[in-house]
């Protein structure tokens, strides 16, 4: 039987850490999967959570089951920390394995209502969207969202994507910190995106994976909230992976604005047969600990701060790439790395470049040419931007 199976295509991402594992080199630089690393290049756990997980260990008396949509004072609580709201009645949300999980659940929704949508996702976007989407039997489009030769987004492109997309079709944002290009959407183009969305009939799908790693826990989440406030329908799958630093616990949450209380409840009972082929019911600590600290004013007013110390500490890694290259370029075409967002941005190396980079010099970089600007350590910053540089001086 086995010898049908088709030669598997290569994940990107999950290939590359594979490669970086199996890398001997002492100096080797990982810049591949976005996870924040310390100085001593350490992904640690948060103080907040050693905290919530030690109650846990004390107060919980069973691992029983804990049911198809999983805790849903949990989803509460994570719609509460997105919307800045307690939660509207026409929302309902699940508990979902990591946000890749909350992806796929709302996913499988989409094509539970109507199969024959498309999902329109931005180009370029994350490398497992497209996966995800086709998993769940839906076919995916790209619209322009980012120029690579002008290093910034293009609302302009975008809204005028918008107005030719059929009514009914599912258009994907990431709500902050766009992975890859770490590239984010003023307000103002938010505004005319809910504008032009509502008048053409088409659904906001919002992948927010990194709320508080860019701007700020509020400020990351205004571009949501204005769809919450404005559109009929919306769906969130929300990721507790980077900003309460869980990657390994699974922890998601996959959210449902519905047009009222009737429809949201009918999409949570929808998302739950969803899920119950796929894993059944969701994993319960992440969650727990999430609930634990964002249900306790002490323990969420710390876990706030170490969220903005990451924050504040990916923000001096691109203030001094930015200056790193300045000085090694003595041009100001690096810059935009200091105005990007979250955890990634994108340099403009061709195929070749980033395997030298990865045979040379074991650097490990995407092959979209993502880095993973929260995983690379300051005093390595200069050696970092000079095999770049070199790297992009043997050009011909
Ligand atoms: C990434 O983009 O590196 C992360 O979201 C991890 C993953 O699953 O790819």
């Amino acid at each position: 039987m086995l010898e049908a199976l088709p030669t598997p295509p290569v994940d990107p991402i999950l290939a590359l850490g594979g490669a970086v594992r199996s890398d001997r080199r002492s100096d080797k630089l990982d810049l591949g999967i976005g996870v924040f690393r310390d100085e001593a290049g350490h992904t640690p756990i948060m103080q907040a959570v050693r905290e919530a997980e030690r109650r846990l260990l004390d107060d919980r008396t069973t691992k029983t089951y804990v049911g198809a949509r999983g805790d849903l004072r949990f989803a509460d609580a994570v719609a509460q920390l997105i919307l800045g709201t307690g939660r509207p009645e026409r929302l309902t949300g699940i508990q979902a394995t990591g946000g890749t999980g909350a992806l796929r659940v709302l996913a499988g929704l989409v094509a539970r209502a109507r199969r024959d949508v498309a999902v329109w996702v931005p180009e370029p976007t994350w490398l497992n969207h497209q996966t995800i989407f086709a998993d769940a039997g839906l076919k995916t489009a790209g619209y322009p969202y980012y120029d690579r030769t002008e290093l910034r987004v293009r609302p302009d492109l975008l809204l005028a994507k918008l107005e030719t997309i059929p009514a009914g079709d599912v258009v994907l944002f990431h709500g902050c910190c766009h992975n890859p290009c770490g590239a984010d959407l003023p307000f103002e183009a938010w505004e005319a995106i809910a504008e032009v969305m509502g008048k053409r009939g088409l659904i906001p799908f919002v992948d927010l994976a990194y709320q508080g790693f860019g701007r700020g826990l509020d400020e990351d989440a205004a571009g949501v909230r204005l769809l919450a406030a404005k559109m009929p329908e919306l769906l969130i799958a929300f990721s507790c992976s980077k900003n309460f630093g869980l990657y390994s616990e699974r922890t998601g949450c996959a959210l449902v604005l519905a047009e009222n209380e009737a429809r949201a409840r009918l999409a949570g009972e929808h998302m739950a047969l969803v899920a119950r082929p796929l894993y059944s019911m969701p994993p319960d600590h992440g969650s727990a600990i999430v609930r634990t600290i964002l249900e306790d004013a002490e323990l969420a007013a710390s876990w706030r701060i170490e969220l903005s110390e990451m924050t504040q500490s990916i923000l001096d890694n691109r203030r001094a790439l930015a200056a790193a290259f300045r000085n090694a370029t003595g041009t100001t075409g690096f810059d935009y790395l200091e105005n990007g967002s979250g955890m990634f941005s994108l340099l403009n190396l061709s195929p070749g470049e980033i395997l030298t980079l990865r045979e040379e010099r074991g650097i490990y970089i995407v092959e979209d040419g993502r880095i993973n600007v929260a995983g690379l350590p300051t005093q390595r910053v200069t050696d970092f931007v000079h095999a770049v540089t070199d790297a992009l001086a043997r050009r011909t």
